[in-house]
């Protein structure tokens, strides 16, 4: 068995969800990982995929008359989209619909139930139909409300297969404290080890309640519960049960990153499955913390979702991918701000590292006609650091510390660029007698680009590409190894023509662009909130007296921007109404109009004329804060004076 391989997963989504930048998160964290892995020799395999079935799948496929397998080969599409745009390695992406998943799943079902440790039984206890699972009482929230999303609970009771975990908790407590870093963080383990050792009861793993799932084999009645179902997935996309060949290679390495959301099931469920199933447990399963967006958590209603499609396209990829990664260790939640993304776009990625390229290759240019020269002894502090860097990026790599990992990265290139300050090449250039020290110089930030582009290539592999080319190197960094890298053996590459890796962002001007956008999202919001009156009842409706009634004359009201004066007609006699519509409409067009009239509004005066009444109208705000206006009419005609109620 060779110990340089990884089998690495993100969580399977729920594919009902609009993809945000917490799903962006850990598949990037991921992908970062994995390639890194790749370029340290490793043989990886990197999983992604979507989680499929459960109630919100099947009432939203009803809702718009499809079946549920339409629905979901129409949605998961956004995922796949979204990995593309976000340029992942992934090597597989498995659907929980997929026979294959199907198929390992009902195995596993079939084989518990064969060996006794799947029984069945009743099961009662408070639901959460939106989070599709039962609450303990000791974690309910509330007037009996769903701790995660606070919505109520419905008391169930349904015929349940149970899954008989309790008889593993011990070995799996066993197991935990041998291994240390099982679980990651430290605070992840601390929780997990607690929660096991104050029990674990069987869990019930079917439903009635349900249809869009797997069924149980040979009980058609009841179909997988979800997460039963969806754990499954990690295995089933190493061909389990038909092609043990991969399974068998990748399985002992396996690591799962998931949110801190969902650990329990991680790290408690899936683990107390393996153990039945007599299969190892995994290597690591590693939590990382929760983002918030502009200080507040994130939710729909709020609208302040962050988009990752929407940051891909202002900011560019690498720089989001590198932000995502830089700005909070990954156990720890953290707030999402632009302002930190264009500061650290500014600092780190277009002063620090576009810095060291522009300068590099203009002084290459400039005194070598852009050709990299001889040096006999290119050894450096420069190229210490870089050994020592990569050593270290190793090991916060391994301890998946991606913002320290980055930070010696960008130690390593900031201290290139001090080595220019350093040695002011361009003294060095005036002098002849100075044409080694000249050349020792140039190699050695040439060198310090070249494997800044491989130590960044996991984190920003295009970034890491662009720099090749301008350094004139012809391959693509993700696809090398770490430990083919020789300090020093470049000379005579030629470079190409210096581009600006990242402009810089005038955060000035990013402010005020700013401004006006959230001011049209402000008019854009204002139109989506729906403020509600207080209830009335019906004898409060009746004291509103509203008729039909026909507008006969329209005249401009000279000191009034908004207001026409208006003669109504409602056939027992005439009012005299002002109405703020004479924005949107002529006089020509309103003479001869059919009209709802409030006969019985307190009379009121405006710019001088009393008006008597007011005439109904439905209003929308566009954008750009213009108002959208339309008139009440009557549908047929029908005598003027007619009541409405
Ligand atoms: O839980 N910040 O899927 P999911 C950070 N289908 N991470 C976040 C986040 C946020 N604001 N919101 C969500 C499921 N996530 C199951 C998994 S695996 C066998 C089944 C993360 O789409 C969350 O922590 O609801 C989780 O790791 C991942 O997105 C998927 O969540
Ligand atoms: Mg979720």
């Amino acid at each position: 068995m060779s110990e340089k391989v990884f089998y690495i997963t993100t969580p399977i989504y729920y594919v009902n969800d609009v993809p945000h930048i917490g799903h962006a998160y850990t598949t990037v964290a991921c992908d970062a990982m994995a390639r890194f892995k790749r370029m340290m020799g490793f043989d990886v395999k990197f999983l992604t995929g979507t989680d499929e079935h459960g109630q919100k799948i099947q009432a939203k496929a009803l809702e718009k008359n499809i079946t549920p397998q339409q629905l979901v080969d129409e949605i998961h599409l956004n995922f796949k989209k979204l990995w593309q745009t976000l340029n992942i390695s992934n090597d597989d992406f498995i659907r929980t619909t997929e026979p294959r998943h199907i198929k390992a799943v009902q195995n596993i079902f079939k084989k518990l139930l064969d060996q006794g440790d799947i029984y069945k039984g009743t099961y009662s206890g408070y639901y959460c139909v939106p989070c599709e699972t039962y609450v303990p009482e000791s974690s309910m929230k509330e007037n009996k409300t769903c701790p995660e999303c606070g919505r109520p609970l419905i008391l169930m009771q349904e015929e349940s297969y149970f899954f008989k975990c309790s008889k593993y908790v011990q070995d799996l407590i066993n197991y935990y404290e041998k291994n240390l870093k099982a679980v990651m963080p430290k605070i992840r383990y601390n929780e997990i080890m607690s929660f096991l050792k104050s029990g674990v009861r069987d869990q019930s793993v079917s439903r009635t309640s349900l249809k869009w799932g797997i069924p149980v084999p040979g009980d058609e009645n009841h179909v997988i519960y979800v997460w039963f179902d969806a754990l499954i997935n990690y295995i089933a996309a190493l061909g389990y049960p038909d092609n043990l060949e991969e399974f068998k290679k990748f399985w002992p390495h396996v690591r799962h990153i998931v949110g801190k959301d969902i650990i329990r099931f991680h790290c408690v469920t899936w683990p107390l499955m393996l153990l039945a199933l007599g299969f190892n447990l995994p290597v690591e399963v590693v939590a990382h913390g929760w983002w918030t967006s502009e200080g507040e958590k994130m939710s729909k209603t709020l609208g302040n979702v962050v988009d990752p499609f929407e940051m891909v396209n202002n900011y560019g990829l690498d720089p989001f991918r590198y932000f995502l990664l830089r700005e909070i260790p990954f156990g720890n939640d953290g707030n999402f701000s632009e302002l930190a993304l264009v500061n650290k776009i500014n600092s780190d990625l277009a002063n620090d590292l576009g810095n060291l390229l522009n300068r590099t290759l203009q002084m290459i240019n400039n005194y070598k006609n852009g050709i990299v020269p001889e040096c006999n002894n290119p050894k450096s502090d420069l190229s210490e650091l870089a050994e020592l860097t990569i050593k270290n990026a190793d090991e916060a790599m391994n301890n998946y510390n991606f913002d320290e990992a980055l930070k010696f990265i960008w130690e390593f290139i900031r201290r290139a660029n001090k080595f220019i300050d350093e040695y002011s090449p361009w003294k060095l250039a005036k002098d002849p007698e100075q044409s080694e020290k000249l050349n020792f110089v140039l190699v050695n930030l040439y060198e310090a680009l070249k494997f800044s582009a491989l130590l960044i290539a996991p984190f920003m592999p295009d970034t890491a590409k662009r720099i090749y080319n301008q350094l004139g190197i012809n391959c693509e960094p993700v696809k090398e190894l770490y430990k083919n890298f020789k300090w020093g053996v470049s000379s005579g590459n030629k470079i190409n023509k210096s581009e600006v890796l990242f402009p810089r962002i005038d955060v000035e001007e990013w402010r005020k662009n700013k401004n006006k956008m959230s001011e049209e999202q402000e008019i854009k919001q204002e139109n989506k909130i729906i403020e509600h009156e207080a209830e009335i009842n019906i004898e409060d409706f009746r004291k509103i007296e509203m008729r039909v009634a026909e507008i006969i004359k329209c005249e401009e009201i000279k000191k009034s921007k908004k207001l026409y004066k208006l003669e109504l007609n409602l056939g027992f006699e005439t009012r005299t109404v002002c109405s703020g519509i004479k924005a949107f409409f002529t006089p020509e067009e309103l003479t001869g109009k059919r009209v709802i009239l409030v006969t019985n509004l307190a009379p009121a005066k405006l710019c001088g004329v009393e008006s008597n009444g007011m005439i109904l109208a439905a209003t929308v705000k566009n954008e750009g804060n213009t108002e959208q206006l339309t008139l009440i009419t009557p549908e047929k005609d029908i005598p003027l004076g007619s009541r409405v109620s």
